[in-house]
Order: C-alpha cells, then structure tokens, then sequence
C-alpha cells in the first residue's frame, strides 16, 4: 500500500492512502476524471454500433436469455451498469428515446466525445464550470446552425391541416362514445379492436378503465363469463347487456415482466398492432425495435417537418460553423468552445471507422469539400454508393432529433462537469 505519512493539528501521525481502488470516495479533479472515464467507456461500448454498417451486440441476461441488437437504447438497457456516471449514461440514451424514439446510440457516442474533450481542457488547467459555459454556448451556435441548414420535407400544409382537424374530430367522438358508455352504469370498457393513446388517455381522465385489442375468441369467452353482451355499436349499449366480474387485475410475472390481465376465471391476450415474422425470436424483437425506430421518425416528422441530411453531414456543418465562432470569443471559452467542435466529429469518425474507411482521412476530405463546395450536406457514403450528398443519397434525419441529440448530451455534460463529489449512502461524512 502506497500512502504518505501526516501530522494533524495536534500532532499525531495518520497515514494519507493513496491506493485508489480501495477509495469508495473521490473528490475533485480526481473525481472528475474518473467520471469521465466510466462517460468514455459506456460511448465507447456504442461506437462500434452506429450508422448503418454498425455492428450489432448480443447481450445475455442473467438467466440466460439473448438479445441481439443495435439499437443504443437496448444495449445499454440491458447492459449490467453498476458505475453511477455510467447509468447516467444509460439514462441520456432513455431520454433520447423517450423524447424522439431514435438516436439513441449517436446521443451517447457525442456525449462520451465531449467528455472526452472536456479531460483535456482539465488537465490543461481550465476549471470544469468554464468548460460547461463553453460547451453551452457552442451548443447555442450549434442549435442555431442545424436549424440554418435544415430544409423543409414535404409533409404537404395539407397533411398537416387534415391531421388537425383529424385529431378535433376524434376527439369529440370519444368524448360522446364515453358518456354513452358511462350513462349505462358500466366501469370496465372491454374492447375487441384498438383505441389510441389519447383515448386511453381520456378514458382514464373520466375514470373508466379500458381494455383494448381483446381478440376475438377471447371477448366470446369473457361474455360468456361475465354474461355480459358483445355490441357492435356504441348505440346499442344498453344497462342490460352490460356483464358483471368480481375482480379485475393485472398480472405481472416472471422475468420478461409479461402482463396478463385476469378477469375472475378468464383472462385475456395481448394487444398486436403489427405481425412480425422471423427465423428466431431474436430477430423479430430487433425487427420490432427497428419498426419503433421508423415510426418514431414519421411521428417527428409530422410534428415538424425540417430535416437535416444524414451520414454526419450536419455534425460536420455544425463543426466548422462552432470553430468560426470560437475564433470569436475573447474568453477562456474559447477553448470549451473549440473542443465541443472537435467533439462533433465524433458522429462522423465512428461512422467513417465502422465502414471501414479511414476515419481521419474521410473526415478532413469531406470537412475540406464541405467548404469548398459550400455544401452542408456532404457526409459520409457509408455504403458506398459513389456520392457524399447525403441528399442524393436520400439519407435523412429529422432537425428535432439532431438538436435533442445536441441538447441533450451538453446537458448530461454539463451535469458530469459539475459533479465534484461522488458519496454513497453508506459513506461517513
Ligand atoms: N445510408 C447511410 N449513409 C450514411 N449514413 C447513414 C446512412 N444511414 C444512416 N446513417 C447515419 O447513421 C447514424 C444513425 O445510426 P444508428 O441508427 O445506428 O444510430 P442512432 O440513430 O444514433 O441510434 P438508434 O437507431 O440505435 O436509436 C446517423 O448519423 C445517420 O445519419
Ligand atoms: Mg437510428
């Protein structure tokens, strides 16, 4: 054991450890470092699984079950993080998914770049605080820059217009289908085809639990059981038809927490909205996340209809417009600000690597055509069909999922930054 010897204020001898395995607590720079190490090997797990030539990962779970995937979300769902930074990590790859459903793997691949960064300008003596203002205000210019690049995808004002009214018109329909519900005297709504969200959503806000997507053997079966009536129109409900039931409640059992909804003696199946057909379970399951994926982008797309090009096009953009601001700026952050840019090469760098190009070489030619050509949407031609134009190409991303990529992983940096102190409840002050 390394340590050093020390005298307190009255004299006596203790010993300072320097054996860092052995502390639970660190503080200070020291702190920060190893946060951002743990930062660094969560992005560094998720790297090799970007862009479309990304490798896939096969997780096992403790009781042996498998799970081959892609998708940043899952790998780090299912990955056994134990270090508190780590699981923070884990949780900036939830928020993305939470919020845009895709760009879960870039989130994360961008954060560890930029804590990456951040070690550096630590080491060059710059304090964490200047290094998060920096970083906030390269996101800024950043943001900024996305949304001057972004271009209009044609969602038709139509469309939009048509879903406006679409929504004010379901909307009404449910609120008059559930009064006629309610006035029959029924509690439980159960229901042999879907309803969305938002009715769910308003179901629940007038109190009357409901279940959708009964198949139909199983609504005959609970008919028959409850002796209620099958009705086919809202209308048609009457206090008669209704069944009645002791209990209703969910079910919740072994380790895949699969659901089942059990209404005294008969229970139910679980709701389908799309069939997925594969050689193995592992493959409809990453189908069924690749498929959640694509939705998401069409849903994003509907709620704003600017994309930007894909491929890293933008990361690069953003780069270059990041740097010539930075020039700028008098301050210290001027550094945090040209870091953050380096730190946007990230995306394309692990997607140039993971197809096999040579990344620094890729990277400076595009970087230098992007200038000279003045075009923001030259990236990587990861599959090799012959052009940069990411727009030729056809490869595009949506401008909310690029800035909550930005946004998000600062934030998650900017968090880490200023952590200084990492205590567990078992700790002594
Ligand atoms: N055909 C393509 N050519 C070049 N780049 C592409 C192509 N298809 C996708 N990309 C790029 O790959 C990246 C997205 O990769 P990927 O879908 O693996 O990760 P993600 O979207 O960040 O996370 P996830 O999909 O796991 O939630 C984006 O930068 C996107 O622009
Ligand atoms: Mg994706």
């Amino acid at each position: 054991m390394s340590g050093s010897l020390a005298f307190d204020e009255y004299g006596r001898p203790f010993i300072i450890i320097r054996d860092q395995e052995r502390k639970s607590r660190l503080t200070g720079i020291e702190a920060h470092k190893s946060h951002i190490m743990a930062a660094k090997a969560v992005a560094g797990v998720l790297r090799t699984s970007l862009g479309p030539k990304g490798l896939d990962k096969l997780l096992v779970s403790p009781d042996g079950d498998i799970t081959v995937t892609n998708d940043g979300a899952t790998i780090l769902k299912q990955m056994d993080v134990q270090h508190q930074i780590a699981k923070l990590m884990v949780q900036l790859s939830q928020s993305q998914d939470d919020e845009i459903g895709d760009g879960t793997t870039g989130v994360v691949v961008l954060a560890g770049a930029l804590l990456e960064q951040a070690e550096k300008l630590l080491d060059r003596g710059i304090h964490p605080i200047r290094v998060a203002d920096g970083y906030e205000m390269a996101a800024t210019v950043a943001c900024e820059h996305l949304e001057k690049i972004s271009e209009g995808f044609k969602v038709t004002p139509k469309d939009r217009e048509d879903y406006r009214k679409l929504r004010e018109y379901e909307l009404q329909k449910f609120e008059t289908m559930v009064k006629q519900v309610k006035d029959t005297g029924a509690n439980l709504v159960i229901c042999q085809w879907g309803f969305d969200d938002e009715a769910n959503h308003l179901l629940l806000q007038r109190k009357l639990p409901a279940v959708r997507w009964v198949g139909g053997p199983e609504i005959e079966l609970i008919a028959i059981a409850t002796g209620g009536r099958i009705v086919p129109r809202f209308e048609e409900l009457t206090k008669e038809k209704l069944g009645t039931a002791g209990t209703v409640r969910e079910l919740s059992f072994g380790t895949t927490k699969e659901k089942m909804l059990v209404i005294e003696d008969c229970n139910n199946s679980r709701a389908v909205t799309i069939f997925i057909r594969g050689g193995n379970k592992m493959i409809v399951e990453e189908g069924k996340r690749s498929i959640h994926d694509a939705l998401c982008v069409i849903r994003n797309l509907v709620k704003d209809s600017r994309i930007v090009y894909g491929g890293g096009a933008p990361e690069i953009s953003c780069s270059l417009a990041v740097a010539e601001a930075a020039k700028k700026i008098s301050t210290l952050e001027q550094y945090a600000m040209k870091s953050f840019s380096e730190a946007l090469e990230s995306v394309p760098l692990a997607l140039a690597e993971n197809s096999g190009f040579a990344p620094i070489h890729t990277l400076a030619d595009i970087k230098s055509r992007q200038i000279k050509e003045k075009n923001p949407r030259l990236g990587i031609d990861c599959l090799n069909k012959g052009t940069n134009d990411m727009k030729t190409q056809s490869v595009i991303e949506t401008l909310s999922s690029k800035r909550a990529q930005i946004l998000l992983a600062v934030q998650l940096t900017k968090m880490i930054l200023k952590i200084d102190d990492v205590r567990g409840s078992a700790d002594q002050v």
